[in-house]
């Protein structure tokens, strides 16, 4: 893993921020996943991430967490209360470095959670996968989207 130099900060998002926000996520979206989705798909992620509405979100109790470099938005977090991860991206330029991994945990340990959730797009559960999230059923198709529903939970070590 090449640790990013200078680190990252992670913190809370302010509102003035999630317009680049919402850029990061779409070039990444477009770079990764767009072509997996259909135009129903596309259209209703898009959505999803737009500046305005992830900002409401946020405001009416979503858990989210930015990654500055020098003040520049590179990667975001957000999971709605009940630890159901709602998006984890990284700006294409930053990506295998550390930070995804440093997301999750910075928005699990926020939000006290012992185990979390996500609907992964299959193109991205291998990377879930690592994460030490587990495929918990088949495959679902709801607005054009395409996502495994996928638990992390922590790895219980054997008593000695
Ligand atoms: C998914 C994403 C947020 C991960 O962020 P990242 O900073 O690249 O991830 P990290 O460097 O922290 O890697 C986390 C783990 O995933 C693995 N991983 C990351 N990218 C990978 C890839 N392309 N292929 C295989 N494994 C990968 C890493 O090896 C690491 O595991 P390890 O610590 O056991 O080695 C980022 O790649 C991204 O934004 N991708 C596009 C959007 C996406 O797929 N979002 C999630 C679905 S909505």
């Amino acid at each position: 893993m090449n640790v990013l130099d200078p680190p990252v900060r992670i913190v809370a998002p302010t509102a003035s921020q999630f317009a680049a926000i919402e850029c990061l996520i779409v070039g990444a979206f477009s770079k990764s996943i767009a072509d997996s989705y259909d135009d129903e798909g596309q259209t209703t992620f898009l959505a999803h991430v737009d500046a305005k509405v992830m900002a409401a979100r946020v405001a009416s109790g979503h858990l989210a967490r930015v990654g500055l470099l020098g003040g520049r938005p590179v990667g975001y977090v957000e999971a709605r209360p009940d630890g159901h991860l709602a998006l984890l991206f990284v700006d294409v330029g930053f990506q295998t470095r550390g930070l995804g991994r440093q997301l999750f945990e910075a928005v699990r340990i926020a939000g006290g959670w012992h185990w979390m959730t996500v609907d992964a797009a299959p193109v991205s559960a291998h990377i879930y996968a690592a994460l030490g999230f587990k495929a918990t059923g088949p495959e679902v198709i709801s607005q054009g989207i395409t996502t495994v529903p996928m638990l992390w939970a922590p790895v219980e070590t054997p008593a000695a």
